[in-house]
């Protein structure tokens, strides 16, 4: 028995029907514009989420996760709606309640993404328990159909207005690659991603800041593509040139503008990270990392001081590119450093933080892994 299906028979007193992990994820480019139908090229992490599941005729849903230290949740079948109130579970919830299954079921969570960095633990959650009832059930779906499943949950049954990336990636990554994901029709390309046999390491840094502006700050900037989207008359920002955008500044606010740049900019650069990775060409990577963290700081503003500082710390000590990644206002940064500076690149940061008065970063490193699978 692998280690959560013991773990489920230590709680609920006999053994689970199934169990499946989904990994965290960390893009190395391609930042809000996943719901701009643009590409983006993210990876899973080592760390995941596990979840044993069972199914019962109790018509009630028995949660329980050992990261949450609560008791065991119990909720009716006919409670399950997005009006519901509640906490974590909420991503489970809106995972059954996507996928329509309408079964009384025992569910046990574990797991060791870290919560709250940006490395997508909801996403992992989501994941997880989308791949254990899709097989539990012999629901058929296909891992682009999953993904939007996810999405849905998070969008409609948690209420965050998240693209398609976090979830496609914990379900489709594969090891040793970098996942090009074309948000538009989910098609996939692996793209080796050995930074190793570079002498090089993507450090992970984990600012520990999570400020007010979030949800809210994310929602507004898709707010303003919508908008741009309606003012120019096309159907997303990937159908959006430069020069076009240039054309047409007199038509959209400059806030929009700036939000557009960054889209159109962003999704080139994505393409063109692609292209150095095939040509094992970091320095030109680690220039276009450089170029996205300036485009999310100044164009798109969901920077923060925590970021910032993690980002100039670590390009002041040698790293090839650094930037934030996910929803920005807080979270992770990577910076692309070579493997024998790593250490000094730590301290570094981690002075540059206390001398900035901010908690002190966390440090993570993490090989290139494999997305959501049975156990
Ligand atoms: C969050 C969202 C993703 C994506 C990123 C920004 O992680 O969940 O869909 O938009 O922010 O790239």
């Amino acid at each position: 028995m692998n280690s959560i299906a013991q773990k489920f028979q230590e709680v609920f007193g006999h053994p689970p029907d199934i169990s499946a992990a989904a990994p965290g994820r960390v893009n190395l480019i391609g930042e809000h514009i996943d719901y701009s139908e643009g590409f983006v090229l993210p990876f899973a992490i080592q760390d995941c989420t596990f979840v044993a599941i069972s199914k019962n005729d109790s018509g009630t849903l028995k949660i329980a996760s050992l990261q949450r230290e609560s008791e065991i949740l119990e909720i009716p079948l006919a409670d399950i709606s997005p009006s519901r109130s509640g906490d974590w579970e909420k991503y489970v919830l809106g995972v059954v309640w996507a996928l329509g299954v309408t079964s009384g079921l025992e569910i046990l969570i574990d797991g060791n993404v870290p919560l709250g960095a940006g490395l997508s633990s909801s996403a992992a959650l989501e994941a997880s328990v989308a791949t254990a009832l899709n097989s539990l059930f012999s629901l058929g779906h296909d891992l682009p159909t999953l993904a939007r499943l996810c999405q849905r949950a998070e969008n409609d049954y948690v209420g965050m207005p998240c693209g398609i990336m976090d979830q496609s990636v914990s379900l489709m990554a594969n090891d040793g690659s970098a996942l090009l994901l074309d948000c538009r029709d989910l098609s996939t390309t692996n793209i080796s991603f050995d930074v190793a046999s570079a002498n090089l390491e993507l450090l992970i840094i984990d600012t520990q800041a999570h400020h007010e502006l979030v949800d809210g700050g994310y929602a507004q900037r898709r707010a303003s593509c919508d908008s741009v989207v309606a003012k120019l008359g096309i159907i997303s920002m990937r159908h959006l040139s430069s020069e076009q955008l240039n054309n047409n500044r007199e038509k959209i606010t400059e806030t929009e503008y700036i939000r557009a740049r960054h889209a159109v900019t962003e999704i080139q650069r994505v393409l063109d990270a692609v292209k150095a990775l095939e040509a094992n060409d970091f320095v030109h990577l680690g220039a276009l990392i450089n170029e996205s963290h300036a485009s999310l700081r100044d164009d798109y503003t969901v920077s923060c001081p925590e970021l910032d500082c993690a980002v100039n710390a670590s390009i002041s000590s040698g790293a090839l590119g650094a930037r934030m990644v996910g929803g920005g206002f807080g979270g992770s940064a990577i910076a692309l450093i070579k493997a024998s500076e790593i250490e000094a690149t730590k301290q570094a940061i981690e002075k540059a933080f206390s001398d900035s008065g901010f908690v002190k970063p966390r440090f993570f490193t993490s090989l290139p892994s494999q997305g959501a699978r049975v156990l």
